[in-house]
């Protein structure tokens, strides 16, 4: 029987460059958060070799592809030769700095591991996951992290409770950045390409202690630098969100989704209504509840 899994995606409420390191990555800290929009997978053990097919006709569904990717490593790594046949159903805009592709590739390594009565520990498993991507290891667990490293070095945290009720608002433009071209352009901004250590831990703290007014204050992202010069559309968003009362508004990951966190679910369906007036009717949007009970 075919194995079904879904793959949410994330916002990054915090991602501060802390300077370039000798392999040409970003030490960085970041603060992830799960979105309940997702991806759908399914896996099955047929046929031979990798099969995978995708509901998005744009996108290479040979090791291109982070899912065909994570497949083969779990599958050499466990010395295991039957077939695999996977389908992708594709939710998540690409490029988008939500960690879509990231997230489908931590499926898969739990997806096989599972399918194929768990031949790699979990150790191997991060080790794997940290190896297809820095996004990666985050989507092996599913609670709020803290990542540092490249951000595959991850410390799970506990629920926020302020968040509880919350709705998010997301905002994919209709074009992507490219995560390569976003750390590029950090060497023009070295200020925030050299940030101070220390945020990622003050805003989860104040976000446990559910002081939302101060920690709304906190949310930042590095890479905004460049993509908001680059893209002034991205601007009109976060000053549209803010007049429209949002608690918080940010570029996600490298970008180029824009994301605002909404005081209830009823507020941000009427924002986005109004989203549509000012911005037009083509953008991808979507408005969650942030958190399920
Ligand atoms: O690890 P991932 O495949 O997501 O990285 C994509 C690109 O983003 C890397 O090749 C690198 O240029 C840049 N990057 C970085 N520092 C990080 C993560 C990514 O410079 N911590």
């Amino acid at each position: 029987m075919a194995l079904e899994k879904q793959s949410p995606c994330k916002v990054n409420f915090l991602l501060n460059l802390l300077g370039k390191r000798p392999d040409g990555f970003h030490e960085l800290e970041t603060l992830m958060h799960l979105v309940p929009i997702c991806d759908r997978l399914t896996f099955d053990r047929k046929g031979t070799g990798i099969q995978l097919t995708c509901s998005d006709p744009t996108l290479p569904v040979d090791s291109k592809n982070l899912v065909y990717r994570a497949a083969d490593l779990f599958l050499k790594n466990a010395g295991i030769t039957d077939g695999v046949q996977m389908h992708l159903e594709k939710i998540v805009p690409t490029a988008a700095g939500l960690g879509g592709g990231s997230g489908d590739a931590a499926v898969t390594l739990l997806a096989l591991k599972e399918l194929f009565g768990e031949p790699l520990p979990t150790e191997k498993l991060s080790e794997l996951a940290a190896s297809l991507g820095s996004d990666i290891p985050f989507f092996l667990q599913n609670k709020p992290a803290i990542g540092v490293g490249r951000g595959e070095k991850i410390t799970s945290l506990e629920p926020f409770p302020c968040l509880l009720g919350k709705s998010i608002i997301i905002v994919h433009p209709g074009f992507g950045i490219s995560t390569p071209w976003a750390y590029q352009q950090m060497n023009n901004f070295p200020e925030a390409q050299n940030g101070k250590s220390g945020r990622a831990e003050k805003l989860a703290a104040l976000l446990t202690k559910g002081d939302l007014a101060s920690a709304s204050k906190e949310f930042y992202n590095s890479l905004e630098a460049p993509a908001l010069k680059k893209y002034p559309l991205l601007v009109l968003f976060q000053e549209f969100f803010r007049e429209q009362g949002a608690i918080t508004t940010l570029m996600s990951g490298s970008g180029s989704a824009t994301f605002a966190i909404i005081d209830s679910q009823a507020q941000a369906e009427k924002i986005l209504e109004k989203f549509k007036v000012q911005f037009g009717e083509k953008m991808w949007l979507a408005a969650v509840p942030l958190m399920h009970n």
